[in-house]
């Protein structure tokens, strides 16, 4: 069956098409992407009514072009996922209501879709994808959870972040240093001019005996140290440098040292790593070093699946119908914002 994908939660407008097999397995075929952010960096964050009309500008000709990428024909989908929370209200209503609508016409079924299950899922696009059962880190800008993934559709919450998800903490510390938007591989590259051990900041709840996570009192550490200091604009070029590989290093540490602890808890090898941050080099170079020596196997999505895409929406959604899910008859919907 012919899945198409649609993704259009915040910024970002991802079209993709995925072939399921009978077997189980299945193919991505072409997945169109584009990217607000320059846009939205004039405001040094996103404006949702700006996103909204965005993702109605593109979502039609990336469908055009997932579809000339993969030289499928529009009749030959058989079924549409997509994106129904969380996220901005506005634009998830654009991903939503051309899926029901196209679906509708079509006469097919949609898949409606968590967000999250698509982040969770996306390792599954790579070549050498993980095995259920395994746990799965979910660092994004909205969510850091730590979760157990016995299945498509099994999964079990093992802890998650009490205030500031780890991306909103990058983005919030990024905006202290005077960084641009988005803030977390901007304070990635900084960092790797920064020295380690000149800023000694917190390891927030490292040692909680819980899964659970808390980043805003890192964020205020970070803002302690900039007014210390007399304020952002006193900051030299190293200084700030120092700041960020500071908060990176104590970011990473609580995240890598959370995961291996709940992979022991959980009695598993396997780690999956998805959502915006999963791009970060220092977060991959710390958690290959820590499975190196503690014998599991961490699994990352490709880079390009690491922040919003359509390919992990329409790889859920397959995947939601191979594993019996029901799909859901097309036409009326609702969003979940806040899902
Ligand atoms: O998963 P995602 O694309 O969107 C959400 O669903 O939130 O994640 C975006 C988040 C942002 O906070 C962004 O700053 C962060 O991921 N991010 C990074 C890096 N690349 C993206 N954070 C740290 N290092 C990176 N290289
Ligand atoms: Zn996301």
């Amino acid at each position: 069956m012919l899945v198409l994908g649609i993704e259009s939660s915040c910024d970002e407008t991802g079209v993709a098409l995925y072939r399921s097999c009978a077997d189980g397995g299945g193919t991505l075929l072409a997945h169109a992407l584009h990217s607000q952010v320059a846009m939205h960096e004039a405001y040094g964050g996103v404006v949702p009514e700006l996103a909204s009309r965005d993702h109605i500008r593109r979502i039609s000709p990336l469908l055009r072009k997932a579809l000339d990428d993969s030289g499928c024909a529009l009749a030959e989908i058989g079924a549409v996922a997509y994106t129904q929370g969380p996220g901005l209200a506005g634009a998830l209503l654009v991903g939503a209501a051309f899926a029901e609508a196209l679906a509708a016409a079509l006469g097919v079924p949609t898949v409606p879709l968590h967000h999250l299950e698509g982040h969770l899922l996306s390792p599954l696009l790579s070549r050498t994808p993980p095995r259920f059962p395994f746990v799965a880190l979910l660092v994004s800008g909205g969510h850091t959870q730590l979760m157990r993934v016995d299945g498509v559709g099994r999964y079990s919450l093992l802890g998650e972040t009490l205030d500031d998800a780890a991306g909103e903490a990058f983005d919030k510390t990024a905006k202290l240093l005077g960084l641009g938007y988005p803030g977390g591989p901007a304070l990635a590259a900084l960092a790797v001019e920064g020295r380690a051990d000149v800023f000694k900041l917190p390891r927030p709840m490292l040692h909680s005996g819980d899964f659970d996570f808390s980043f805003s009192g890192l964020k205020t550490a970070v803002l302690t140290r900039v007014r210390e200091l007399g304020g952002a604009v006193a900051l030299s070029e190293q200084q700030r440098a120092d700041l960020a590989h500071a908060f990176q290093a104590a970011i990473v540490e609580v995240l890598v040292k959370k995961s291996a602890a709940a992979l022991r808890a959980a009695g598993l090898r396997q780690l999956v790593v998805a959502g915006g941050v999963g791009a970060n080099r220092e977060l991959r170079r710390q958690l290959d070093e820590r499975a190196a020596r503690g014998r599991f196997a961490v699994f990352y999505p490709e880079f390009e699946f690491c922040t919003d895409n359509g390919a992990m929406i329409a790889l859920a959604g397959a995947l939601r119908l191979q594993a019996g899910s029901e799909a859901k008859v097309a036409g009326s919907f609702a969003v979940r914002p806040r899902w």
